[in-house]
């Protein structure tokens, strides 16, 4: 059994609290949340969790053995590092910290108190990015080109980091898992349009080893609730759409060579270039609760010893393409 004290229950916190309750093998002992409306839902909600309004009193308990941190983004580093620096395996909402530096110190401390870290990039449990990544490790896709992906909604807007900080972290750990690789060079444009200096808008362009290109468009300031990712390889192309039905679409399409460069005389004839348009196929994906395979997930980590998927090695490369961006903005915005 799995003791969890969990900090932070506002918009999203509920959610991980009823998957991590739900775990067969884990009790959530403490629920921390500074607000008082906070703790009387977890009072109403969950009556087998303690409601506390900070996070020592969950900390001096012994029998605390992990903590969930689900507080705004800017708070991560500091709960996470007092978390491992009371012996606590930590699960932190993603991104794990602000700064490539804050994660190399988590890291660090994890690993030297033989502790389990984890960020929740949901979407690395989400059994459709597990059916892209598998095509992608077979090549069915041929020769990978570019990817581009969308993330879109009219709000939530956030006051504390900006539409990238906290949307584009899933289109960035989604991308540096399918290509298993960390960008080369990053660059984005945004603008602030309803606060002053916190972007709404942000278009990033993320270049990965080789001819590998990538653009993610975030946005909560947009008509129509967008969650997109398009992948073109030479021998396929991939369409996820995770607010779709089919969640994945594969294209047999592309363009082919038709019998290769040809010499006439002294001067290359190049070869001629085709369409191809074959099958579209729209697979069945079992669909399981991506938070839910997150928890047991995390719980088997701690209990086995094993590496997470989404370990700081992962949130390392997310936090340093959005600290990279980052200084785009602020460059621009100067
Ligand atoms: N994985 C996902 O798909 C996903 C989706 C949404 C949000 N998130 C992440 O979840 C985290 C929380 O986001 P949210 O939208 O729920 O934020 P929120 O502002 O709605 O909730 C945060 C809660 O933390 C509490 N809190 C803040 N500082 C505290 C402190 N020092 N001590 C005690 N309580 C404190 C607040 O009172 C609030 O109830 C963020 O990191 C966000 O990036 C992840």
């Amino acid at each position: 059994m799995t003791n969890i004290a969990q900090i932070g229950c506002g918009y999203w916190g509920p959610n991980l609290l009823r998957n991590f309750s739900a775990q067969p093998d884990c009790r959530v002992k403490w629920v921390v949340d500074g607000d008082p409306k906070r703790r009387q839902y977890v009072e109403a909600n969950f009556p087998k969790s303690r409601a506390a309004e900070t996070l020592d009193t969950a900390l001096v308990d012994a029998e605390v053995h992990a903590v969930v941190v689900a507080t705004p983004a800017k708070t991560h580093f500091e709960m996470a590092r007092k978390a491992l620096q009371a012996g606590k395996h930590v699960f932190v909402e993603k991104p794990m910290a602000m700064a490539v530096a804050e994660v190399d110190e988590l890291d660090r401390l994890a690993k030297a108190g033989g502790l389990t870290l984890m960020v929740g990039h949901t979407f690395l449990y989400n059994p459709a990015v597990h059916y892209l990544k598998a095509m992608l490790d077979r090549g069915d896709l041929g020769e990978v080109y570019y990817a581009y992906s969308q993330r879109l909604n009219l709000g939530v807007i956030r006051s504390d980091v900006n539409a990238m900080w906290n949307l584009a972290p899933h289109d960035v750990s989604i991308l540096c898992h399918l290509f298993d690789a960390e960008p080369v060079s990053v660059s984005a444009q945004g603008t602030a349009y309803i606060q002053p200096g916190i972007e709404d808008v942000v278009f990033m362009q993320l270049n990965f080893p080789g001819k590998v290109r990538a653009s993610v468009h975030v946005s909560w300031l947009d008509p129509n609730k967008v969650r997109r990712l398009v992948v073109v390889g030479s021998r396929k192309m991939v369409v996820y759409d995770d607010v779709a039905d089919d969640k994945i679409i594969i294209y047999d399409k592309g363009i082919d060579r038709e019998g290769g460069d040809k010499m006439v005389f002294d001067q290359v004839v190049p070869a001629k270039l085709v369409h191809r348009a074959g099958d579209v196929l729209m697979p069945k994906v079992p669909f399981q609760e991506p938070l839910k395979l997150e928890a047991r997930h995390f719980l088997e980590c701690i209990r086995d010893q094993k590496t997470p998927l989404t370990d700081a090695a992962h949130a390392r490369k997310v936090v340093h393409v959005l600290e990279s961006a980052g200084e785009c903005l602020k460059r621009q915005a100067s």
